[in-house]
């Protein structure tokens, strides 16, 4: 609708909101008295946020005649939550209002874990403080803990209930107990947010299931194959090993369910403003637990087009950006981080303060392993340089493994820019790091080879992936500090580089693949299971243990997290590539606060030199204070770099 030119939402959005405003502030006005002065601030942050929420649920719902419903729910949901929301956490709404860009910090530090596998449950978690503190942790993310399907869940992913936690890991209580610990020690909680498919177990899939056409509609399902077939056409198999096509038939319902990723994983339907309703609700609860990140779950699937591969659809992006609105309000402390496992060009276009202010960078992790298996950086150079730059107030998650695969994510064109055929290149790759290319240290496992398309992706721990697996084996000195330096150079960079670490739990002490998964059967299908360990390293300060190779990667992981909080320069911010004039040196430039740090990396088994002419214009003085080893160096002469080792040199 446009009328002349002159857009038409804001009057319309503020005369909603005048509706609808005083007649919930009249029927929840004996729960907003007491809190008068917070609900004036509420109420600002409504105000300014209204217009972009009202636009967005337009966008996706407007022209449903029950708009103005949709509307006064949502409303309602928000005003509820927020009245629900601890005294503690409306303070720290407050301090994150005032100091927004907090998460930027070169303070910031993160791990990933799965409880049951690092500390069995909740309980014993709040144990390992000290621990995490050691490493510098900020930031913890706890995997999915939701309660889940018994039988095969997709490592916790497929959700039975947002609201109650898997009995074996703890209660919703203990969960609050434990954030609450968190915060007041400065460590972030942040959970998954898998909201694009609950579990065939949710009440919701139950109700359909029962044949309720309400709970019907918050799903897709179809009678026949004949629009599946249609989707179909387009669609991409996430797990084609596990079968093929992204509809499952349900004997209960005689119907075709949509299901992108596992059978038991039935994606929710956004174009039903119920959904979004009820999933606001959810997230809008989780908040109020003390979850101040929430990772975003597949964000890509979100919207189905039909012709289109049903990813990363403009609405996908709008219903982030109505997820912001209402967090903005009703909880302003709450961050999202995207899981957007795409094309580069996609994993951006989530990225923005409105949408979602942290992103995992798929690129960098992926340029990292490539760069360390060829042993040149062109690729890794090219990609920084031009993809690298985020909208302000936002930041990359940088990690080198996770609980999933790795695929070979980078631009085709970027690839063939620098005369690499993109094909045959992630052909390599995966035999690389498969181990089956001659001379391959790697040792990861091959994850859902796609027998029409040829494509597969690679499992494996950080360590068993940078051959320390392999030379443990053969109990090679030599060998194994080849491992080591390849494992600190690739931690080096993800901590420097700009934006949040990831540490991923057991590669803080070399964490070695987990092949017991191949015994069962639940897990035997998925071989991600392989670098979801359950061995466990007890870290035991026995002094006559301290020479093991655990501790040496633990002192390595600890020193390069706390070097980096005290180097201003790696504040969140701009960084620029280097041209080094060598294809085996990666070099960047970060720059805050009066300080300048230039890094330079050698991803070649060999020594190499970095000529004076690419580093002298950098270091005025002709010397420079070397941070990781806290030593003077003269690049008069030029840089000689031993194999795998870096620099950060003060300039
Ligand atoms: C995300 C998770 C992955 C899961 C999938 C489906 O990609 O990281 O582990 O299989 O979503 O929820
Ligand atoms: C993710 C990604 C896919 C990934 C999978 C889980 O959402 O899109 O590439 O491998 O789900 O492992």
């Amino acid at each position: 609708m446009n009328h002349g030119g002159h857009d038409w939402k804001p009057e319309q959005a503020r005369k909603s909101l005048k509706r609808l405003l005083p007649e919930l502030e009249a029927e929840f006005s004996t729960r907003l008295e007491p809190v008068a002065f917070d609900w004036h601030r509420f109420k600002n942050r409504l105000h300014r946020e209204w217009e972009r929420l009202f636009s967005y649920l337009h966008e996706l719902y407007g022209w449903q005649y029950d708009f103005h419903y949709t509307l006064e729910r949502i409303l309602r949901s928000l005003i509820e939550s927020w009245l629900e929301r601890p005294e503690d956490l409306r303070r720290l709404d407050e301090r994150r209002e005032a100091e927004p860009e907090w998460f930027q910090s070169q303070e910031m530090v993160g791990i990933v874990l799965y409880v049951d596998l690092f500390s069995d449950h909740l309980a014993k978690l709040k144990d390992n403080i000290p621990y995490f503190k050691k490493l510098g942790l900020t930031y913890l993310h706890l995997m999915p803990l939701f309660v889940s399907p018994h039988g095969e869940n997709d490592g916790g992913y497929a959700v039975s209930d947002y609201r109650s936690i898997n009995p074996d890991l703890g209660t919703m209580q203990e969960l609050e107990e434990v954030a609450a610990v968190l915060r007041d020690e400065g460590i972030s909680l942040v959970l998954d947010f898998v909201f694009n498919h609950t579990s065939d177990e949710h009440q919701w899939a139950l109700r359909a299931k029962s044949g309720d056409p309400d709970y019907m509609g918050f799903y897709f399902t179809f009678p026949d194959r004949e629009l599946p077939d249609q989707f179909q056409r387009y669609l991409r198999d996430i797990f084609p090993e596990v079968r093929a096509g992204s509809f499952t038939w349900n004997d209960e319902l005689q119907r075709w369910v949509w299901t992108t990723f596992n059978s038991y994983q039935w994606d929710l339907n956004y174009a039903n403003a119920e959904v979004f309703r009820a999933m606001a609700e959810e997230m809008l609860f989780l908040a109020n637990r003390g979850v101040e990140v929430l990772r975003l779950d597949a964000v890509a699937f979100l919207w189905k087009r039909l012709g289109t591969d049903c990813e990363n659809q403009p609405e996908a992006h709008t219903t982030i950006r109505a997820f912001n609105a209402l967090a903005r309000i009703a909880a302003p402390a709450l961050l999202f981080k995207s899981e957007a496992i795409v094309h580069p060009n996609e994993v951006i276009r989530y990225v923005h303060p409105d949408e979602c202010q942290l992103s995992y960078n798929p690129l960098l992790m992926s340029l990292l392993w490539e760069a360390l298996a060829t042993q040149d950086v062109r690729l890794l150079e090219h990609s920084m340089r031009t993809r690298y730059r985020l909208a302000a107030g936002c930041a990359w998650v940088n990690y080198l493994r996770c609980h999933d695969d790795i695929g070979w994510t980078f631009d085709d064109d970027d690839a063939r820019s620098i005369g690499i055929d993109p094909a045959s290149h992630r052909r390599f790759l995966n035999q690389f790091y498969t181990g089956e290319f001659p001379g391959s240290y790697a040792r990861g496992k091959k994850f859902q080879e796609n027998a029409l398309t040829g494509d597969v992706r690679v499992s494996g721990t950080l360590s068993s992936l940078a051959g320390l697996e392999a030379a443990l084996e053969r109990d090679d000195s030599e060998l194994i500090e080849r491992a080591v330096r390849r494992i600190t150079l690739l931690m080096g960079i993800q901590v420097s580089i700009g934006g949040l670490p990831l540490l991923y739990a057991g590669d803080e002490y070399g964490m070695i693949n987990d092949y017991t998964y191949l015994h069962d059967p639940r897990k035997v299908n998925d071989s991600r299971w392989v670098h979801r360990c359950r061995k466990r390293w007890e870290a035991k300060e026995d002094l006559a243990d301290l020479d093991t190779i655990e501790w040496r990667f633990f002192r390595e992981t600890a020193k390069l997290f706390n070097l980096r909080k005290r180097l201003p320069a790696l504040y969140n911010g701009g960084m620029e590539v280097v041209e080094t004039g060598n294809p085996h040196l990666f070099a960047f430039l970060r720059a805050h606060a009066e300080q300048r740090l230039l890094v330079v990396t050698n991803f070649s088994e060999t020594d190499q030199q970095l000529d004076p002419r690419f580093v002298v214009p950098w270091v005025p003085g002709g010397e420079a204070l070397d941070h990781l080893t806290g030593t003077r160096i003269t690049v008069t002469d030029g840089l000689m770099l031993e194999h795998h080792r870096a620099v950060w040199l003060d300039v």
